[in-house]
């Protein structure tokens, strides 16, 4: 039976009247009559407004590495925030949570604050072009690094559109993008190695910056094949390319030192956003000093809210109970077992289902044998996909409404909860065919 969504209705239909699709973020708006509007929001759960309780699996895109309203972080983030939020002045929480991010992070020498992933990745961009006299940014297909023009392209479009992996087309993910950034972006498809080469021997030497996701966080956790990681270091070295890994999803979930810890591998620069905050509003980036050093020197970067205090407080706070308890083991743990159980399920149904990323952000994709590029990925079927998450939503298991979307864990998380999780699975394969 359908959950009651009366009052997310009409709260809708209120929405519209003063936001476009009723809401703060293209993201949030899932159709009419069937996006959520949030209650309140607690641990692993969010109750809607309607007052349906939900296992929450998508934790705010990735932030809620903890749980929501995590009692400790909240306590420590009122006591700092009653002496004041800001003084555009430095203060020494701040510069403490500065050290933990450089301890944490095995590529991070020196790292500036910024307030979310798109100002990350922005100033990521602006410093690498600054460091090599270059314009060009190569970045991969189905790979998102926030709202900003100079990324925004080759993100979610039908791939059809893509044209020959040989030659891909770089297609806007909006209107308003200025036609010019065309010369100054290049798309490829994830995990091309020849198609890297290719594109570096005619035009390595325009490259500033290759930007990626470590893996395909924004679409269905497409992992990188053995040694494309270390492929892209040896090129960038090869060719004085800056490479920047786009942490903004896995930095402090996958492991305390995220990607670069995970895959043992070294990027010149980095970026931070999500689970280092525990959804309060905070973002870094970071790398090697010789490259963070030019910041100041004729390179601009900074912000009034760079050093708000609820988000350097929550930063501080949660890096502090990530280094001090065994929380990113627990949730692979937890993790580990949803998708093995997952599995299982969709095994005994006779339905084929290729699971990727780490089990703290995974994903599947339904009636493929393999993914390797966001290509390939849409070959799986994804109406599938859906039928199964409205089912689940309708009995209180909430995965993100977008297959690209991974399923993200937190600490809050219990064993009862991925059990639940399961049952409901369980059930609805029954029920609900391809
Ligand atoms: C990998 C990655 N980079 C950047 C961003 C942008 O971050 P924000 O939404 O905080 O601007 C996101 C957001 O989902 C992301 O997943």
């Amino acid at each position: 039976m359908p959950i009651k969504r009366e009052k997310s209705k009409i709260l809708q239909q209120r929405a519209f009247k003063s936001m476009p699709l009723g809401v703060n973020s293209n993201f949030r708006y899932w159709g009419d009559d069937i996006t959520p509007y949030v209650e309140k929001a607690k641990g692993a759960y969010l109750w809607d407004v309607d007052g349906n309780k939900y296992i929450d699996y998508r934790l705010a895109f990735g932030p809620i590495i903890l749980g929501h309203a995590y009692d400790e972080v909240d306590a420590f983030v009122i006591g700092e925030i009653k002496k004041g939020l800001l003084a555009a002045m430095t203060y020494e929480l701040e510069v403490a949570l500065m050290e933990k991010i450089v301890e944490m992070c095995p590529a991070v020498d020196m790292a500036r604050l910024a307030c979310s992933g798109t100002e990350a990745t922005m100033h990521a961009i602006r410093v690498a072009r600054a460091f090599t006299g270059r314009d060009v940014v190569i970045k991969f297909e189905g790979n998102y690094h926030g709202f900003h023009d100079y990324t925004l392209w080759s993100t979610y479009s039908p791939d059809q559109a893509y044209g020959s992996e040989r030659s891909p087309i770089s297609i806007p993910s909006s209107s308003g993008i200025p036609r010019s950034i065309t010369d100054l972006i290049i798309t490829l498809p994830f995990n091309d190695f020849d198609g890297l080469e290719r594109v570096l021997k005619s035009r390595g030497h325009q490259v500033a910056a290759l930007i990626t996701e470590p893996y395909q966080g924004n679409c269905g956790g497409i992992e990188p094949q053995p040694g494309f990681l270390q492929f892209i270091r040896e090129k960038c070295d090869e060719y004085g390319i800056v490479f920047i890994l786009d942490e903004v999803k896995t930095g402090f979930r996958i492991a305390n030192g995220g990607a670069q810890e995970y895959y043992n591998i070294r990027p010149d620069l980095a970026t931070y956003a999500k689970s280092l905050g525990n959804g309060y509003p905070v973002a870094a980036f970071g790398g090697k000093k010789e490259i963070m050093s030019i910041i100041g020197h004729g390179v601009a970067q900074g912000g009034t809210y760079t050093n708000n205090k609820p988000g350097v407080a929550g930063a501080y706070a949660t890096l502090s109970i990530l280094k001090n308890n065994p929380v990113l083991a627990t949730i692979e743990a937890r993790g580990r077992r949803l998708m093995d159980g997952l599995k299982f399920i969709f095994e005994d149904a006779g339905i084929q289902v290729f699971f990727s990323g780490h089990p703290s952000m995974f994903s599947f994709a339904i009636g493929v044998g393999s993914v390797t590029n966001s290509r390939n990925w849409s070959d799986a079927n994804g109406e599938y996909y859906l039928k199964l998450a409205d089912a689940a939503i309708d009995q209180g298991v909430m995965p993100d409404h977008d297959p690209r979307e991974p399923w993200f864990l937190c600490y809050s998380h219990s064993d009862e909860d991925i059990d639940k999780t399961l049952e409901v699975y369980a059930d609805i394969v029954k029920v609900v065919k391809p």
